[in-house]
């Protein structure tokens, strides 16, 4: 009988300790309330959960400490604990890869950050690294958590030092859905790309109140540090949207471009398409004067896998076009001087963007394919005040240090230092093609016969006939891809539309290309 009695105790007891489970998992759904979820979505923003719902694929996601409290008992916090502190964390799946993922609630305390909600996704960052996976953040904080003071500043610096960490060993992606102010920024910015939400986020490292009392000027958030802001003037977004079930299909799209990490290659999608008739217009995108420009983006549509294209940094340093494509189902990286912006010139903002994906790709295995068009680097003092030379050389430094497969299509100009900037032979590329349009020399014709037949222009009975003259003698002898091919300094001359084919076979054969850098610390590149 007393046998009896004690399971049935237990029994009733263990059902209620289930039943507790459960009450406390749904309360800390609940985050800071009904009032404060329906004042989120008045502002048009999700909430949390909601977005790693839409982030994830369906039923995957498993979260990593629910029940964490923060410990602070200062200005009443003490009296102020929700299960979770403010941000979410964990894993799931995108298309059935693993992910990690931190989530900031800002209905819970404005989704600030203290010594516990850093640990939080410190755990979550640490899992990455060890296990190899991407990691995402989702961002939407009022920043250090004021009653925390020092522990949090603290929390943020643990981040930042794992961010760097885990820099070149697996993909960080930041994604800013709220306020990202202060210090907070700092941990966006050791990422590898940045999505932003337009209306809806910011970032800033003093806002506009503190901005107003230094320098006097008077500037919106949205101005100051809005999507549109960070996409066109300053370059620190990768990405926007124009609300948060947007950028999210764009970070589930984006992520199946990437590998796992640095020691794997991006997945091979099963099934690819391309439209060869595409071929048939490549030869007629390039005008037929020379100084014409054209947009080199349907260059690169005509060559890679059909809608394979995502242009990162759509709307900012526009000379350059960067992005992911497909070749064949393989992700490959594309730099592609634009003559449409700029005529294409290399300029400081160009520049530190090339370079800055140039060293995303080579750190995660991800082949490079450049198109060249280039007049040079842009002249004028701005340049050069705002350090052309330094930023020149971060595009030299990223080319020349990667070892992933490269190869590179001229299909005009190529000329100057440029020239060997963008992806030379000599500076380890493995392939360099040349369409028969192509202009490879120190300088353009004009310029160069100024130059080095000056004294005959000057003496001449006509000067300017005479220079027309020494200008067409110097095109006829390097407008043209030929002396660059009896040199050996490019590969070959191909026709447009051989150029699929070419890039193709290019790089099947460099499949296993090995290639490593001489042993060191690490390089110093010119920053
Ligand atoms: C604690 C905070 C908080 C914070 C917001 N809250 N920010 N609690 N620490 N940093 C709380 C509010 O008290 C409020 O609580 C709730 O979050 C929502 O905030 P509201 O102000 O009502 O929301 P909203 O009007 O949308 O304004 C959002 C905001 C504003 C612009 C982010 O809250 C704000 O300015 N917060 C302070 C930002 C800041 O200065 N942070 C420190 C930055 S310095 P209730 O209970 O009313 O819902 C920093 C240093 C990092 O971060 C350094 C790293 C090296």
């Amino acid at each position: 009988m007393k046998i009896y009695y004690l399971w049935h105790s237990d029994k009733r007891r263990g059902m209620d300790r289930n039943q507790d489970l459960k009450d406390k998992r749904e309360a800390s759904k609940l985050g800071g309330g009904q009032a404060r979820v329906e004042k989120q979505h008045a502002q048009g923003k999700l909430t949390a959960r909601e977005r790693l719902t839409l982030l994830l694929d369906e039923g995957s996601f498993h979260e990593v400490g629910q029940f964490v409290e923060h410990r602070a008992t200062s200005f009443g916090l003490e009296k102020n604990k929700i299960p979770g502190d403010g941000v979410v964390t964990g894993y799931g799946t995108i298309h059935g890869r693993l992910i990690y993922v931190f989530s900031q609630d800002f209905t819970v305390l404005g989704g600030s950050l203290s010594e516990t909600h850093a640990a939080k996704i410190c755990r979550v960052m640490d899992m990455a690294v060890k296990n190899g996976a991407p990691l995402i953040g989702l961002n939407d904080s009022g920043g250090a958590r004021i009653q925390e003071g020092v522990v949090s500043l603290a929390g943020y610096a643990d981040i930042f030092y794992r961010n760097t960490r885990a820099s070149g060993v697996i993909p960080q992606i930041s994604v800013i859905m709220g306020p990202c102010a202060g210090g907070a920024v700092y941990s966006p910015a050791l990422t590898d790309f940045i999505f932003m939400v337009e209306d809806t986020s910011y970032m800033f490292v003093t806002g506009p109140n503190v901005v107003k009392t230094v320098t006097h000027e008077e500037v919106t958030s949205e101005d100051l540090g809005g999507a549109k802001a960070h996409a066109e003037k300053s370059g620190v977004t990768h990405f926007t949207a124009s609300n948060d079930v947007e950028v999210l299909r764009k970070v589930r799209d984006f992520v199946t471009f990437i590998p796992q990490n640095a020691n794997e290659l991006a997945p091979e999608p099963s099934l690819y398409n391309f439209n060869a008739s595409k071929l048939k217009t490549i030869g007629t995108i390039l005008p037929d004067n020379n100084q014409l420009p054209y947009d080199i983006r349907k260059v690169v549509k005509c060559v890679i896998d059909d809608e394979s294209f995502r242009e990162v940094h759509e709307d900012y340093a526009k000379n350059i076009v960067v992005g992911f494509a497909r070749i064949e189902g393989r992700t490959i990286g594309v730099i592609a001087n634009q003559p449409i912006a700029l005529a294409g010139v290399l300029d400081n903002d160009a520049s530190r963007k090339g370079g800055r994906f140039v060293r995303f790709c080579d750190a995660f295995n991800i082949p490079l394919l450049v198109f060249e068009d280039v007049p040079g680097f842009l002249p004028g003092t701005d340049q050069e005040w705002n350090g052309i030379i330094t930023n020149g050389a971060k595009l030299l430094y990223a080319f020349a240090e990667a070892t992933v497969p490269r190869i590179t299509v001229i299909t005009r100009k190529a000329y100057g230092g440029a020239f060997d900037v963008m992806n030379s032979k000599s500076i380890g590329a493995d392939l360099n093609f040349a369409w028969p349009t192509a202009e490879i020399a120190v300088m353009g014709a004009k310029g160069a016969a100024e130059i080095i037949f000056k004294r005959e222009i000057k003496a001449a009975e006509d000067p300017q006939a005479k220079w027309l003259e020494k200008e067409a003698e110097y095109a006829e002898m390097f407008a043209n891809p030929y002396r660059a091919a009896e040199r050996g300094i490019i590969d070959d001359v191909i026709l447009p539309e051989e150029t699929r084919e070419k890039v193709v076979a290019g790089f099947k054969m460099l499949e296993n290309k090995a290639e490593s850098l001489p042993k060191k610390k690490h390089g110093n590149i010119p920053l």
